[in-house]
């Protein structure tokens, strides 16, 4: 545990490091102090070879309700332009381990577009995703309007967007916005148990396989598969690949090394 820490609890569980937000007072709002502690704890994990993939969790009542309207409520169109608040989200997708969101309770505006800027969310079946800005007479701004898109589809971004209509759970599920739902009392359990079956990967392949799933958001389906093939064929060049071969025809675990 970092004591160093305001709006943030960080910890390890063997190969997981959880990043646990932690501004009760504010159903863990999104304020840049809380953001720039975020940042700096995935870079630390993202630097520690002693970890293999990081939970990014808020409390059991809300993941995040959103940017931190009272911190935005005066600022002039100049002073966003100019903030690097929203480059946090940026700054969470360049880290390189995957990242499982573990989403219970209010899950909406910044809090879901941080959630989706995550490689996977996990949801307790508590969670409510939502993008409701337009109630506040602005639209999303961390990526929210790109990622929901893509996540769920046209008709159903528009519907959230729009209307601000939370989601539950299991119509996230359904959509396809997050990859699994567990009991509240199994919740955490259950995420942390999920992130330790990724942490236990090989690390370069891990760092290799989401960026080559991220890519597929970024080309064509023809780039998006040479970038596939070339970063494939590169694996061989890893001692994890001989390893994880070896084991295979030799009827053992894997030892991985990450090199
Ligand atoms: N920013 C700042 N404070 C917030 C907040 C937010 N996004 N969400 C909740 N809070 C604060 C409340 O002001 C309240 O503080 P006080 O006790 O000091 O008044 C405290 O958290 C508890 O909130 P509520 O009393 O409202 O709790 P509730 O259970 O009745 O309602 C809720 C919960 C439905 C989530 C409601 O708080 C809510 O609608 N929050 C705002 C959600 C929202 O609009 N998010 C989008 C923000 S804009 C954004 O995120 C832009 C972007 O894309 C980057």
């Amino acid at each position: 545990m970092d004591e160093s820490y305001v709006n943030l609890i960080v910890n390890r569980q063997g190969r997981v490091g959880v990043a646990q937000l932690n501004r009760p007072q504010a159903l863990n709002a999104l304020n840049s102090e809380l953001m720039d502690e975020l940042v700096h704890a995935l870079h630390a994990f993202d630097a520690d070879d002693s970890i293999g993939c990081i939970v990014v969790t808020g409390s059991e009542k809300a993941f995040a309700a959103g940017a931190d309207i009272k911190q935005m409520a005066n600022a002039g169109v100049v002073e966003m332009m100019n903030s690097p608040f929203i480059g946090y989200w940026d700054a969470v997708q360049r880290i390189a381990k995957p990242i499982v969101a573990a989403v219970s309770g209010f899950c909406l505006g910044g809090g879901c577009e941080l959630a989706m800027t995550c490689d996977l969310i996990v949801a307790s079946e508590t969670a409510q995703f939502g993008q409701p800005e337009i109630n506040l007479g602005i639209i999303p701004g961390a990526g929210g309007t790109q990622r929901l898109t893509r996540a769920v589809g046209k008709s159903v971004a528009m519907e959230m967007i729009l209307t601000g209509r939370r989601i539950s759970a299991q119509e996230a599920l359904q959509f396809g916005l997050v990859s699994r739902v567990f009991p509240a009392a199994s919740f955490m359990e259950e995420s942390l148990k999920l992130a330790a079956a990724i942490a236990d990967k090989a690390p370069v392949a891990l760092r290799v396989a989401k960026e080559a799933v991220n890519r597929a958001f970024e080309s064509t389906l023809a780039e998006g598969v040479l970038f596939e093939r070339r970063a494939f064929n590169l694996l061989f060049a890893t001692e994890d690949q001989k390893e994880g071969m070896a084991a295979f025809i030799e009827k053992r675990a894997p030892v991985w090394q990450g090199r």
